[in-house]
């Protein structure tokens, strides 16, 4: 499945030529993904996703927190597809909650909070919407957790993946961007709970890892 490659030398765009919040100036390096590349790309997602799992009905996952924002912009373009064809899908939602950083680090091990039962998946054609995977540990855990509800299909989608040598191999079904190996905030994307409130797509610089330190 293609995707957009951002090169590990990508320079990305100088803050100053976008709208950014006033109190995350000094934390940001560079815009690396601005927000309307990243909806452009999400309709594209979009029209793939119902291309191949659009004869049955849909499930999306949204895997909290870091995907609410991807998940919600994907959705809107999945509906209108919808209403502006003559074929169409129906398609339900629901919400787990998965936590497996501190700082900049993963950890190994990965926790779910709250969350619908998984059991009412069983049957069902599950789309899995992340935000970022970047050992893979996280969606591998995810899917082995669904594997034991029978569900009839399950799709991942995640608008980025990580190139890193921490890597175990995974590769979700549909990717948006495959990114340099630092670490990023905004779109959902977070350092310890901050950036969340950030449309682009941005690298954190070193003083901003040690102020949100927890
Ligand atoms: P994995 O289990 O190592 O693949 O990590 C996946 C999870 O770690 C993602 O769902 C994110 O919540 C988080 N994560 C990984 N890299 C980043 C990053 O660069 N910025 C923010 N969160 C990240
Ligand atoms: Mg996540």
């Amino acid at each position: 499945m293609a995707y957009i490659q951002i090169p590990d030398d990508e320079k990305g765009y100088k803050l100053d030529l976008f709208c950014v919040p006033k109190h995350y100036e000094e934390d940001l390096d560079q815009v690396i993904i601005p927000h309307g590349l990243i909806m452009d790309r999400t309709e594209r997602l979009a029209r793939d996703i119902v291309r191949d799992m659009g004869g049955h009905h849909i499930v999306a996952l949204c895997v909290l927190k870091g995907g609410y924002t991807f998940f919600a912009d994907l959705l809107d373009y999945i509906k209108a597809l919808n209403q502006n064809s003559d074929k169409s899908v129906p398609l339900t939602v629901d919400f787990i909650r998965l936590k497996s950083y501190c700082n900049d680090q993963s950890t190994n091990i990965v926790k779910v909070i709250g969350g619908d039962e998984l059991s009412t998946l069983t049957g069902k054609n599950v789309l899995i919407v992340e935000d970022i995977v970047e050992t893979g540990r996280t969606m591998e855990t995810l899917l082995s957790l669904l594997s034991e509800c029978n569900p009839k299909m399950v799709k991942v989608v995640s608008l980025l993946v990580k190139r890193t040598p921490r890597s175990s191999g995974y590769r979700p079904d549909y990717i948006g961007f495959e990114v340099p190996d630092s670490f990023l905030v905004g779109y959902a994307l977070d350092y310890n709970e901050y950036f969340r409130d950030l449309s682009h797509i941005c690298i954190l610089n070193e003083n901003a890892k040690e102020k949100y330190k927890v």
